[in-house]
């Protein structure tokens, strides 16, 4: 039977054609919303989403859902609890659109600096201000802080270096490359940073990490770019920020973001002035979304294919295995079998299992991760099972 792949959000034509030839049965609605979903997902094996929210209630009304694609980086808009409990995969895209991100977060920069929305609003309104708008600092050797240090921060960082700037980042992982220098706390870097862009996943550790704190130690005028997520962003402390610090801001996203494609917005930010905000559009250019695409088709075929799910988000870091047991077998009917037999019968959890076969296909090797110890009797017993060439069993 074909797999059935709902693609929810805008995709390009020609990876819709791949994965038709691929005898896939695509159906695509770029339109569906989050309330949507609950009906359109319910009888597909394969949904694809950009920012379209999949909560809990359309994965648990799901019959055959199976993969979740993020054609795109962040994952917080899928219910990954909800996934978790139904053993449906998530994956997701990473660094494919990094590139567009980082661009826009440059853009935004420059935009504040020379404040070019502004430029060009009074011209189509017919106002002449050389005088006003030749006041821009410019970007030069300014001192930049790079809040997350993923694969968009540094293409973030890539690109500063380019124009001169002097740069800082902070990630949980090391710093390396481009001639950054690591900050460890942020009350040393942001009282002398002149832009700080925000390049931070959505979790619990980083709502709102951007809070009346943060933007106390936060240098007066100083630009603040965010690209990532908005609720790394307390509101309220930001538009404080603007009003009592002059610091200006360029958004791509921001509270209350419509769910919907098209159609009207509001927000508190729009009455205030020194914020440039755009239509979360940091991923929407041709070349990231043919990456995003490309790399989509490729997970989906490869799981298809051979099982494997690529850049899979929702699988255990940590599972409660502390006993690895390998034991090298004749890869023959009821062998493995047999070895799974006897750690049944001494009430022993499997966590993780993982059969490899050798050239030839003789012999094969079975890596498994146990929740408790094997007893002896059990080695004992693989000791003198003919069909088991040699086996380990460590503590992990
Ligand atoms: C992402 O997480 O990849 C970006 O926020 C892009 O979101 P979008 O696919 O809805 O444009």
């Amino acid at each position: 039977m074909k797999m059935k792949v709902l693609i929810a959000d805008k995709f390009p034509e020609q990876y819709i054609k791949k994965l038709r030839d691929s005898e896939i049965d695509v159906i695509y609605n770029p339109k569906l919303g989050e309330n949507d979903l609950l009906e359109a997902a319910k009888e597909v094996d394969c949904l694809v989403v950009r920012s379209t929210i999949v909560n809990a209630a359309t994965i648990e009304n799901s019959q055959n859902l199976n993969l979740i694609v993020r054609a795109g980086a962040g994952v917080n808009n899928i219910d990954i609890k909800a996934a978790n409990k139904k053993g449906v995969y998530v994956s997701n895209c990473p660094g494919k659109n990094s590139i567009a991100v980082a661009e826009l977060a440059i853009g935004l920069m420059l935009a504040l600096d020379r404040r070019i929305p502004h430029n060009v609003a009074d011209f189509k309104a017919g106002k002449w201000n050389k005088g006003e708008y030749s006041k821009a600092d410019g970007l030069f050797g300014k001192t930049l802080a790079i809040v997350g240090y993923g694969n968009i921060g540094k293409e973030v960082a890539k690109r500063a270096q380019a124009m001169g700037m002097n740069i800082y980042a902070k990630d949980i992982s090391r710093i390396e490359g481009y001639g950054v220098k690591d900050f460890s706390e942020f009350d040393q870097i942001m009282p002398i940073a002149d832009i700080v862009t925000i390049h931070l996943p959505a979790t619990p550790q980083t709502k709102g990490l951007f809070n009346d704190a943060m933007f106390k130690l936060m240098k007066p005028g100083a630009l603040l770019i965010n690209t990532s997520r908005h609720d790394i962003i307390d509101e309220d402390a930001l538009i404080k920020a603007i009003k009592e610090k002059n610091i200006k801001v360029g958004l791509d996203v921001f509270k209350g973001e419509p769910e919907a494609k098209d159609g009207p917005v509001s927000s508190k930010l729009q009455e205030i002035d020194n914020v440039y905000i755009t239509h979360h559009i940091g991923a929407s250019t041709e070349q990231a979304q043919n990456a995003v695409a490309e790399e989509t088709v490729n997970i989906i075929l490869r799981y298809i294919k051979s099982g494997v799910i690529d850049h899979w988000v929702n699988r255990a870091k940590i599972t409660d295995t502390h006993y690895q047991l390998v034991v090298k077998h004749y890869d023959k009917p009821g062998v493995l079998a047999g070895i799974l037999d006897v750690l049944r019968d001494g009430n022993i959890n499997i966590e993780e299992i993982e059969n490899i076969i050798f050239e030839g296909g003789l012999v094969a090797c079975c890596t498994m991760k146990l929740k408790t110890a094997a007893a002896a009797d059990m080695l004992e017993s693989f000791r003198n099972n003919p069909n088991v060439i040699t086996y380990s069993h460590v503590s992990l």
